[in-house]
């Protein structure tokens, strides 16, 4: 199957972002992939609302809004307002993680889970119905840049046994380090999805880049 590629803009260049924009809609990538850090969550801060509803004005192609911010459900209403058309938040962020999936399919988008590297996939096994998308961090979340934790990979081959075995079409993707040298090596183990920011804006050529990772390429 063809993987979704999903380039993450924290990697753009925020001073040309509507360049770096319009150079992901002329591209084989599938959706942007939006990062929002609240500095508790993680021990950063990305960007909130104006910078999502700017680059909705420009994308042409869904917003997979990744939140990591504690309480994210004071703030999914309004991304989905915003434009968000996919969102995720963290199984460790939420208390009651299935009234938080509920509220964002009420809000009309799809419903994502993140799961951090120590969050074992099982925890999810009695939701399973309640979430459309599920990414696996191949990092610890809060920055761009960073190399993949090899220990993420058979997560995703345990969840892909999990969701098989349950019977759900959610999607699985892979969220940190993502580069053509692992890519085929997590889409092998059941990802379906792959965000992918260093390796892609900072590549001479990142519409050539997200061909090779859309076409599986090694280098
Ligand atoms: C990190 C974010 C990622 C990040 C990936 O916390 O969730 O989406 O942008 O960046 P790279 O691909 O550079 O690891
Ligand atoms: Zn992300």
């Amino acid at each position: 199957m063809t993987p979704i590629i999903a380039p993450s803009i924290l990697a753009a260049d925020f001073a040309n972002l509507q360049r770096d924009i319009e150079m992901i809609n002329g591209s084989e990538a599938d959706w942007f992939h939006v990062d929002v850090m609240d500095g508790v969550f993680v021990p950063n801060i990305s960007f909130g609302f104006p910078v999502v509803e700017a680059i909705r004005r420009h994308a042409q192609k869904p917003l997979d809004v990744h939140l990591m911010i504690v309480q994210p459900e004071r703030y999914v209403d309004e991304f989905a307002r915003k434009g968000a058309t996919h969102i995720t938040v963290h199984y460790e962020a939420c208390t009651h993680l299935h009234r938080v999936l509920t509220q964002i399919r009420e809000a009309g988008c799809q419903a994502g889970v993140a799961l951090n590297m120590q969050t074992p996939v099982n925890v999810l096994a009695d939701l399973v119905d309640a979430f459309d998308q599920v990414l696996i961090m191949t990092i610890n979340p809060g920055f761009g840049g960073q190399q993949l934790l090899p220990l993420s990979i058979p997560k995703v081959s345990k969840l892909r046994q999990l969701l098989r075995g349950a019977g759900s079409s959610a999607l699985i993707g892979v969220d940190g380090g993502m580069g053509l040298a692992n890519t085929p090596t997590l889409l092998d183990a059941g990802a379906d999805y792959v965000v992918a920011g260093t390796s892609v804006f900072g590549a001479d050529d990142p519409q050539d880049a997200i061909r090779q990772l859309k076409n599986r390429h090694q280098p």
